[in-house]
């Protein structure tokens, strides 16, 4: 009897995983981390972290010393509560939302039973394209997009299309001209969502301008004759505002609350380790949303949710904001001032100045290869600095290409003495590859096709990959 058994083969059968596990890429949050602790004096203006040195540690110290000096209260939090969450906290936050908006909480669209709690507001992107995409399905992004969500999507199996960025945030009639192209083939009926970070975008720091914000509502709402499009907008960063207006919502902008989903964090107004976000949608999207919830973890940590709660209540959370606030503008004006001064002038090179969040975003000369691979990124370990290169963020044009002459900074978590130091290494080593040497060495990537300017129908999301929660 017996099989013939090949030596070579693994001693036990494969494991056959699902075709999401399989679809669902690496992050390279991974690999950001092990050379950060491989090279100790690495000046880090990759990470998307908050600041140390800010978080509401006394704050947090404070309120659950108070939550457990009541036993009935500490008892409650203890306990498990509902899955879309402690209802006195959504209340809470309905009021903050309206604060937000500057109107009052009567006229937002919605209350604060279409308000769910989650584990981050990740969670919430998460659960929204489980219970709308299936594998096929179109969800339109800006190019470039918050990496970590475009891997979600991928592996929920979207194919995510790009629609380009510019100084106005996303291309809005590029996403018109997108649909009606979408419509004409035939597709438009696969088409769930059109995500957008609206508020200092991670990673440009681009915010979508107020015009562009009651014309995508309208778009949506034009082409939603046979099933509606939902805008997703991802306000990760609103209230780490420094300058400029306080815009109102696209979830604002939609009084019968049928066309937009709103999310909120209090990871990065205050802290993440709280891993708490609010998400404000449809009332037929909010009950899918929450079935599955349900599956994951029938509600977030409810500790946490008691924190947040009393922060809210007794001021604290709006004191924190303005610290929050007044210590990354002065990071912010910092990185800016220092690129200023030290990168060259060159043709082709920019970045982005932001009015908020933790990122500015830069466009190098095309000939230029920031991608892990290139000899940029080496060289930048090697002069002690890391940036996140750019190609993480773009989706592929048709001929399977994404650019790969941008970068992102974040000023988010470095020590403010580091800044100047580590724009100084960047500058340097930006000079040495714009030098006619290393442009004889460095071969252009072939057929590149910059999606930051252009619109293009992309590929699925499948082959892009993401530096983790950042
Ligand atoms: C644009 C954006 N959205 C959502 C998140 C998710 O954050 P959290 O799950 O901590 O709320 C992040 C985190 O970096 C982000 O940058």
């Amino acid at each position: 009897m017996g099989t013939n058994v090949n030596q070579s083969a693994p001693p036990f059968p494969p494991l056959p995983l699902s075709s999401k596990a399989r679809r669902t890429a690496e992050q390279p949050i991974s690999f950001l981390i092990t050379t950060a602790l491989h090279n100790p004096g690495l000046i880090n203006l990759a990470a998307g972290l908050v600041d140390p040195l800010t978080l509401p540690v006394e704050e947090c110290a404070d309120i659950t010393r108070q939550i457990f000096a009541d036993p009935a209260r500490g008892r409650a939090a203890l306990q498990y509560d509902t899955t879309s969450g402690l209802r006195d906290l959504r209340r809470e936050l309905l009021a903050h939302l309206a604060r937000l908006e500057g109107v009052d909480a009567s006229s937002l669209g919605f209350t604060a039973e279409q308000i769910v709690l989650t584990t981050g507001s990740q969670q919430a992107l998460y659960l929204v394209g489980d219970a709308l995409v299936d594998p096929g399905d179109i969800v339109i992004a800006g190019n470039p997009s918050y990496f970590v969500y475009t891997g979600t999507l991928a592996s929920l199996g979207a194919e995510v299309l790009p629609v380009p960025m510019d100084q106005d945030g996303m291309d809005v009639e590029a996403v018109a001209t997108l649909l009606a192209r979408l419509d004409r083939e035939g597709k438009l009926g696969r088409v769930k969502l059109i995500y957008c970070t609206s508020y200092f975008d991670n990673p440009t720091g681009l915010t979508l301008s107020l015009e562009r914000r009651r014309r995508l509502v309208e778009i949506v709402r034009r082409y939603s004759a046979h099933h509606r499009i939902l805008i997703l907008e991802d306000a990760a960063y609103r209230e780490l505002r420094y300058d400029g207006p306080a815009l109102p919502s696209m979830k604002a902008m939609d009084p019968e609350n049928l066309y937009t989903i709103i999310s909120h964090t209090f990871s990065k107004p205050f802290a993440p380790g709280l891993k708490l976000g609010y998400t404000a949608m449809p009332d037929d999207l909010l009950h899918a949303v929450l079935q599955q919830k349900g599956n994951h973890d029938f509600g977030s940590a409810n500790l946490t949710q008691h924190i947040a709660l009393q922060a809210l209540r007794d001021g604290s959370y709006d004191r924190h904001v303005d610290v929050l606030v007044h210590s990354y503008r002065a990071k912010r004006d910092a990185i800016l001032a220092a690129m200023d001064r030290y990168m060259p002038k060159a043709d082709g090179l920019t970045w982005t100045h932001p009015h908020g969040g933790l990122y500015v975003w830069l466009t190098l000369p095309e000939r230029v290869d920031t991608s892990r691979q290139g000899p940029m990124f080496q060289s930048c370990i090697a002069h002690g600095v890391m940036y996140v290169p750019g190609d993480y963020c773009f989706q592929p044009d048709e001929s399977g290409k994404i650019p790969r002459n941008h970068l992102r900074l974040s000023f988010g978590q470095v020590d403010p003495s580091q800044i100047v130091p580590g724009i100084e290494r960047l500058a340097a080593v930006i000079k040495e590859q714009l030098s006619p040497a290393s442009e004889q060495s460095s071969p252009a990537p072939e057929g590149r096709k910059n999606l930051a300017h252009g619109a293009s129908r992309g590929k699925t999301a499948e082959a892009t990959t993401s530096p983790g929660g950042a």
